[in-house]
């Protein structure tokens, strides 16, 4: 597909896609949430992909819906609005959201309203301090819908919540990771050198057991006490039966004195027939 609103470029492992509309502050037109399905499908397969980020150009990460593009101008067409909409849906909702590698959001200036649900879906969420969050859509007239409320609801106390989606008040980066809304904020020209070694880090991890451990943890989240216990038994055989059971040779690593698993990674690769 050629993309028009996104740019998506790999280095070293890493895949950057980049929301391509700054004259735009990178709103979300109905076009880039059609590309983005395209894209994340494909680099999902992508072998070349072990980390993916999310960024935005220039100084905005994403400025939310296009307010003209798809909430006004497809008012009055019910079938592009929900064609629209699905594809809104499909890669904040499922295809980010339970992407099989580690996913980073660096967010490097504005960030609104259906924003607030990429931040959500990614893994790990890295702020730059000149960001700028809000819920805005009280100011204009609409409630935070498309899943805003809820990854709201699922992420940030109440009280917090519920001043923010009723106020529309903006809050810096600062705010953001003091709520826990990212997971930390650093000065602007580090947001790279942070990313970075954040993907580095999770580069050394075996990709089969962190993708376990993240499909363990995002589909167990709402299970009950026997269902969790069960659900985590299967994953872990699982895992085992997928990858030969590493942590074997992780084991086996630390009885001979190799590394120590509280400070460091076992030699993942070691005897792998592909090295
Ligand atoms: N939808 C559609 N267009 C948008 C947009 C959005 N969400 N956000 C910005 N734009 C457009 C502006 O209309 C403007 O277009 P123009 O040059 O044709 O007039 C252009 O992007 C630049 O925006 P501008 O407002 O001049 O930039 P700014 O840097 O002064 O302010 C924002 C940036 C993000 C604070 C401001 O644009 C804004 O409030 N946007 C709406 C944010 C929002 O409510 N998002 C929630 C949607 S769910």
């Amino acid at each position: 597909m050629d993309y028009q609103t996104i740019k998506v470029e790999t280095a070293d492992e890493v895949t950057t896609i980049t929301f391509n509309r700054p004259e735009r502050r990178n709103a979300m037109n109905p076009r880039m949430h059609v590309e983005m399905v395209d894209a994340l499908t494909t680099l999902e397969y992508d072998d070349g992909c072990r980390v993916l980020v999310l960024t935005g150009a220039g100084e905005s990460f994403c400025a939310g819906q296009d307010l003209k593009e798809y909430f006004y101008d497809l008012d009055e067409d019910p079938s592009a609005r929900a064609r629209a909409r699905k594809a809104a849906e499909t890669w904040r909702s499922h295809l980010l959201r339970l992407f099989p590698k580690p996913t980073i959001a660096a967010i490097n200036g504005y960030c609104f309203g259906g924003a607030f649900t990429i931040v959500a879906s990614c893994d790990f969420a890295i702020a730059a301090d000149n960001a700028k969050f809000g819920l805005s859509e009280i100011n204009f007239g609409k409630l935070p819908g498309g899943h805003v409320t809820k990854v709201v609801n699922d992420l940030l106390h109440p009280r917090d919540a519920l001043y923010y989606i009723m106020t529309g008040k903006s809050f810096d980066a600062q705010k953001a990771a003091d709520i826990k809304l990212v997971t930390m904020t650093v000065p602007r020209d580090r947001l790279w050198d942070e990313v970075n070694d954040l993907a580095t880090t999770l580069k050394e991890k075996n990709p089969i057991v962190l993708r376990m451990a993240k499909e363990a943890y995002k589909y167990g989240r709402d299970m009950n006490w026997e269902e969790a216990g069960a659900w985590l038994t299967a994953k872990s055989q699982a895992l085992d039966a997928m990858s030969g059971a590493t942590w074997k040779k992780g084991v086996e690593q630390f009885k001979a004195g190799k590394y120590r698993p509280g400070l460091g990674n076992y030699e993942w690769k070691e005897g792998d027939p592909k090295e």
